[in-house]
């Protein structure tokens, strides 16, 4: 309620000319509030919703609830406890690479709010490897799993891709509780290539047998190490996509990142980037029940895309989704959506 009554018309007004800054007035305030323990109990009281029905365990890791938050909101570690206490079971963290990059030029968010939609085109903007890395040895780590989200920097040739990640892994190893290896942002200049049956099954058996390496070395079990993918994919290369990952050993896919497409907008634009939000979301379930009705059990999948509220929440688990995600209706709609979700959730 204080959300959209308050503090979205307030963030709106601040970014009449570019929505990013609401985005990172926000995210300024979170921080900061995450190095206060009494603020962050008073987020906590109003917006968690705990109950032990809700908790699961997937892929190795005890999720306290099944809704998460997608990649992207907080990509360098800046503010995960406050984020934390708005109630989500679990937070990916990033896109994080190996470089400091500053992104693509700005604006690069879009609203279009007549459709519950956002197109971006961010390009990973972030801090580098390195020096989220050491903020986050410096900050509280929050209680819920964190995944940290990792991509190829800009500059770095498609032939050297991998070695981009496992940097970022080997940096972020002791801060994650599983790795997301994202392949499908459309905003990087041949990342979705990485997708292709034979780039992905390199890069994917490089990263799982990079986890354990360090894992031996520390005598703990391998950290799971997850795949996302794009909405835009053909049945075909999700097959490819779902050989390629049961043969590696990947623990769960992602699906799914932001979509080329552009129906379910009632404005035509020609704004380049990924589109998220309602207009996602069938294509999004649709992808979900395909992954999970081909997998049968053998990879849990994470579902995200276009959940605005406890239906669509319920169509992904009803697909075979293990936990799903959110990001474009937690801007529109703020934390209460979380408690909404989970509190329906629970009822069944
Ligand atoms: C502004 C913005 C930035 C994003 N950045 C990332 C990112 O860095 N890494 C990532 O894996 N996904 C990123 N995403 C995609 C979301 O994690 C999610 O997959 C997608 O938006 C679909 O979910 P939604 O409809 O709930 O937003 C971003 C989405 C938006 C809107």
């Amino acid at each position: 309620m204080l959300y959209k009554s308050l503090i979205r018309p307030v963030m709106y007004r601040l970014s009449a000319g570019d929505p990013e800054d609401a985005h990172h007035w926000l995210m300024d305030r979170l921080a900061w509030i995450s190095h206060y323990p009494a603020l962050l109990k008073t987020i906590e009281v109003a917006n968690a919703y705990n109950s032990p029905g809700l908790a699961r365990d997937v892929f190795g890791v005890h999720f306290p609830n099944p809704v998460g938050l997608a990649g992207g909101v907080d990509k360098n570690g800046i503010a995960l406890p406050a984020l934390a206490a708005m109630g989500f079971g679990f937070i990916e963290a990033g896109t994080v690479t190996r470089y400091a990059q500053p992104g693509n030029e700005r604006p690069r968010i879009f609203r279009f709010s007549e459709n519950d939609a956002l197109i971006n085109r961010m390009g990973f903007p972030n801090d580098g490897a390195d020096a989220v890395a050491k903020r986050l040895s410096r900050l509280p780590r929050p209680s819920i799993p964190i995944g940290w989200s990792i991509g190829k920097s800009k500059v770095t040739p498609q032939e050297e891709a991998i070695e981009d990640y496992l940097y970022s892994l080997r940096k972020l190893h002791d801060f994650s509780n599983f790795f997301t290896v994202n392949v499908s942002s459309p905003n990087t200049p041949g990342l979705r290539k990485l997708q292709d049956k034979e780039p992905l099954d390199r890069l994917l058996h490089a990263v799982v047998q990079e986890t354990q390496g360090i894992s031996s070395e520390k005598g703990t079990t391998p950290k799971p190490v997850l795949v996302k993918i794009a909405p835009d994919l053909t049945q075909e290369q999700i097959d490819d996509v779902i050989e390629v990952c049961l043969a590696r050993g990947i623990r769960g896919i992602i699906a799914t990142n932001t979509t080329l497409a552009r129906e379910g907008l009632t404005r035509s634009t020609s704004e380049a980037g990924g589109l998220s939000g309602r207009p996602l979301h069938t294509r999004s379930l649709e992808i979900v029940r395909y992954l999970c009705q081909t997998l049968d059990g053998k990879i849990p999948v994470i579902g995200v895309g276009g959940i605005f509220g406890p239906d669509d929440a319920r169509s992904m688990f009803d697909a075979g989704a293990s936990l799903i995600q959110i990001y474009t209706s937690f801007i529109y709609e703020g934390p209460g959506i979380v408690k909404q979700i989970n509190k329906s959730l629970d009822k069944k």
